[in-house]
């Protein structure tokens, strides 16, 4: 089998679910983490190296993969652009317990984490997180950046623009559209289209 060298963007929880997830799947080797913020030396066993000016080091020594596990939207796009200038290749962290249909079609740099479920027909765009517990029915078309909360629901035929941002436990009902970088607050019931850059919550969802 030919393993790749991987490198993580990220240090903190969002990182440890995905450590924890690549650990069963042995094409990868993560050879760091890197988070200049982190005050800890490894994550579940990984070495935590420094900041991100330990990019052209990891590339000399032959780390050609990465994966960002950074949960803001923005900041996790920033970081993708960057390391696709520097020529960096982005894998998928899928948990061996979620449950993604073979007619699902997936991007690069996405997590799936563990009890997540998506059926046939999904697009899920680049850079995307599909969190814990979360399920995005048939059909639905979610693009890049965006980020669903642990324990949201996405009924079928969902359309999210780029960096949408769907709270923990929010559930959307079947057709609806949001636009770019929405954010939906933990908890909304959404029921009606967004506009782009909008901040809703609520049962119905409104803006606010
Ligand atoms: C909506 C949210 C961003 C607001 O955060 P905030 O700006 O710090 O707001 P505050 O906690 O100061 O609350 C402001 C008001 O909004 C209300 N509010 C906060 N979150 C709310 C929610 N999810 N739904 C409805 N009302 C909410 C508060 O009760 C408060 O109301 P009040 O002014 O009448 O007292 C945040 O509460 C939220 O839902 N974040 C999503 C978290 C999440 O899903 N994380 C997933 C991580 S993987």
């Amino acid at each position: 089998m030919d393993i790749k060298n991987v490198v993580i963007i990220g240090a903190g929880g969002h990182a440890k679910v995905i450590v924890d997830s690549l650990s069963t799947m042995p094409q990868y080797k993560i050879i760091a983490l890197l988070d200049s913020q982190s005050q800890e030396k490894e994550l579940l066993g990984v070495p935590i190296l420094g900041g991100d000016e330990q990019l052209p080091d990891l590339i000399k020594q032959g780390v050609k993969h990465a994966l960002i596990a950074i949960g803001d939207n923005k900041r996790r796009k920033t970081m993708a652009l960057k390391l696709t200038t520097m020529g960096f290749q982005f894998i998928n962290a899928v948990s061996q317990h979620a449950i993604v249909s073979k007619h699902a079609i997936l991007g690069q740099g996405i997590c799936i984490m563990p009890g997540a479920v998506i059926n046939a027909g999904t697009q899920i765009g680049d850079h995307t997180i599909i969190n814990t517990n979360s399920s995005i029915d048939h059909d639905c078309n979610i693009a890049a950046f965006s980020h669903i909360a642990p324990g949201a629901t996405l009924a079928g035929h969902v359309t999210l623009e780029e960096g949408c941002f769907v709270g923990t436990g929010s559930s959307i009902i079947p057709n609806i559209s949001l636009g770019q970088w929405t954010n939906a607050a933990a908890g909304s019931v959404i029921v009606t289209n967004a506009k782009a850059a909008q901040q809703i919550k609520g049962t119905p969802a409104k803006a606010y």
